[in-house]
């Protein structure tokens, strides 16, 4: 894999980044199981959700074999075993709630998940990459890529409720494919002053922003906010920043201090990123540095095309260039798409997390601690906070209204 292409004579193409014509990011047919010598981690893996709520995760990872990872050998191999090794990592850290964390993962699990990690250069948490981009299959391999169709290979409590998170943000990011595919289009346009192969380029990339939005919808459908924020939200959560665990977790066998790295979210997707170094985004300093360190919990090939991205000439400065009326339209119109996503986005954390934090606090505050509002259950130590450990609202404000700023093509 190229690390940069930095090479103006050549058209830029997406062949050196591991981005798939018909998913994108997603990775195309995951592995549902490893070969046998690998099914103690299986055998635990696919049982997660159960020996979490029958308190037996943590005593069966104890018990499991310290495994030779030497006979992963593709690609798609290592993916499965990071997947696998990520989800029991989250219950064995969660497994008894933010009052009763561990302080290490012990070296059965932590030594080959630190392997594996390092074989892929993703770290050892679960990390969009595999939650929602190694972790599908259809049910029937000849249907539709659809919400009736898809499945988990592996999940965590929550129930249905995890499948509809999972599989939505799926959904987003195969939404996004047509948006993907047009970026090479728009370099190349550029590159040689074509102002209609952009515009046509731009025209395909503002209808797929547009298809991401309406995909998004979904959440409210298959999701349930209280199930969201009280239940599956901590399995999610990692030790950065994150009072429960302001330590880190040591991985036994692999270094003796702490290592501290943040829970999963879409801000790992490489989608919102690629689209804004294309458009010319630029991040106010706080949000900006939280975004670039999400970027190192992305596959290596994804970051570098990010990277890439940004090194080409500025599409803005082409269109202002051009100042065609066409070509101003459309590249106005993804600015305008992209804000509707990131305010739809806006909404959807509203009602995932500010809603039901507001009520879990309510609820708190009136000494009325029932087990049977689900939102009671969840961590008071995430309650408003993000994976970068500030107030959610107002980094997703920033980003949103940098986005704004692009339009200003004066
Ligand atoms: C119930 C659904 C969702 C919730 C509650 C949610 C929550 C959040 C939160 C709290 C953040 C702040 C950063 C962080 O804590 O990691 C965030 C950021 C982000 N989320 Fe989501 N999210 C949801 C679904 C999605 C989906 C489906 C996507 C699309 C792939 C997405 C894309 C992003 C992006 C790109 C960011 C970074 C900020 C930006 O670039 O605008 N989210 N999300």
């Amino acid at each position: 894999m190229a690390t940069t292409i930095t090479d103006s004579q050549k058209p830029f193409s997406l062949d050196p980044y591991h981005v798939s014509e018909e998913f994108g990011f997603i990775l195309p047919a995951p592995l549902a199981e490893l070969p046998p010598y690998y099914q103690p981690w299986m055998d635990i893996a696919q049982h997660v959700t159960e020996l979490i709520y029958s308190h037996m995760l943590r005593s069966h990872i104890l018990k499991m074999p310290l495994l030779n990872t030497q006979l992963l050998e593709s690609h798609r191999e290592l993916r499965l075993a990071h997947l696998a090794l990520s989800v029991m990592t989250m219950g064995y850290v969660w497994q008894e709630g933010e009052d009763d964390t561990v302080k290490m993962l012990p070296r059965n699990l932590a030594i080959p998940y630190c392997e594996v990690s390092q074989r892929l250069g993703l770290p050892p948490i679960l990390t969009h990459a595999d939650a929602v981009l190694a972790n599908w299959r259809k049910r029937d391999p000849q249907g539709l890529f659809d919400m009736e169709n898809l499945e988990l290979l592996v999940t965590l409590p929550g129930g249905d409720s995890v499948r509809g998170f999972f599989m939505v943000t799926l959904l987003v990011e195969l939404a996004a494919v047509p948006a993907i595919k047009s970026i090479p289009l728009v370099i190349n346009g550029v590159q040689c002053g074509d102002a209609e192969t952009v515009t046509r380029a731009l025209e395909e990339f503002s209808q797929a922003i547009q298809g991401m939005t309406d995909a998004l919808k979904l959440m409210h459908v298959y999701v349930k906010p209280e199930v969201f924020y009280g239940i599956m939200r901590i399995y999610l959560s990692g030790w950065k920043d994150n009072s429960s665990m302001p330590a880190g977790l040591v991985y036994e066998g692999v270094q003796a201090e702490p290592m501290e790295y943040s829970g999963g979210s879409a801000a790992q997707s490489s989608l919102l990123h690629c689209f804004d170094e294309l458009l010319g985004v630029k991040h106010e300093a706080k949000s900006g540095a939280f975004l670039t360190r999400m970027r190192n919990y992305m596959p290596p090939s994804h970051k570098c095309l990010i990277q890439d991205i940004s090194l080409q000439p500025s599409l803005r400065g082409f269109v202002q260039q051009q100042a065609c009326e066409p070509l101003t339209a459309a590249f106005q119109l993804c600015v305008t798409k992209l804000l509707a996503l990131r305010s739809y986005h806006i909404n959807v954390v509203s009602r995932f997390i500010t809603v039901p934090a507001a009520r879990a606090r309510q609820l708190r505050n009136q000494g009325n601690i029932s087990q049977e509002e689900t939102v009671s259950r969840a961590p008071t130590a995430l309650e408003e906070k993000g994976t970068g450990g500030s107030g959610i609202m107002s980094f997703l404000k920033t980003v949103r209204d940098r986005t704004r700023d692009v339009f200003n093509l004066k």
